[in-house]
């Protein structure tokens, strides 16, 4: 973790097309209307000025190598249950270092500060991940054709 810093993302970031082309490569087959370029103006969209929405980067110096996100909504599906971690991805070769974990950490910290209290993820496979930082896991269900979890972050006062 030598070196990563974690940043905003801004909606006029020359980061943004590289960090929509990485998660329109890990989820856009669950969007099967989505193109590149619909995940990109999301993205531009989820960016916000702090709070709910808000984006962040793992910077290593001039190269981002990993993102997550606050969002106010990720599961049509649960539409009750607001707001959520999203988009946790870290490139392959950075990966075992403890950055999407940092990235949580991150998220997390911005939830807390707007006084957010608990707030959801869905995960396929990266359940244990998320325990070991404190999540707990709240509904299995199958959605968009995977077998998911939704787990819970309870944050202090
Ligand atoms: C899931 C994902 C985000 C994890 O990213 P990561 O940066 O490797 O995560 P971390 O390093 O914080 O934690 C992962 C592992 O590294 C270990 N680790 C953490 N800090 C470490 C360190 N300093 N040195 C060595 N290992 C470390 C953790 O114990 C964890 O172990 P595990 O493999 O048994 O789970 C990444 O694999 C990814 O992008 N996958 C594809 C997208 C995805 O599945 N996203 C999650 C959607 S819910």
């Amino acid at each position: 973790m030598r070196g990563i810093t974690i940043v905003r993302l801004s909606p006029d970031s020359d980061h943004l097309a590289t960090v929509a082309s990485w998660t329109y490569a890990e989820w856009g087959h669950l969007h099967p209307n989505s193109t590149a370029n619909s995940y990109r103006e999301a993205l531009r969209r989820e960016c916000g000025d702090g709070g709910v929405p808000s984006v962040f980067v793992a910077m290593q110096g001039d190269q981002p190598v990993g993102t997550a996100a606050l969002l106010a909504e990720d599961m049509d599906s649960r539409r009750e249950l607001t707001p959520w971690l999203a988009s946790v991805f870290v490139l392959p070769e950075w990966r075992g270092q403890g950055i999407a974990s940092t990235l949580i950490r991150r998220v997390e910290q911005e939830a807390a500060d707007c006084g957010i209290r608990q707030f959801y993820l869905f995960t396929p496979d990266q359940q244990a991940l998320y325990r070991r930082l404190g999540w707990q896991d709240h509904e299995d269900l199958c959605y968009r054709g995977e077998k998911v979890t939704i787990m819970l972050r309870q944050l202090e006062a």
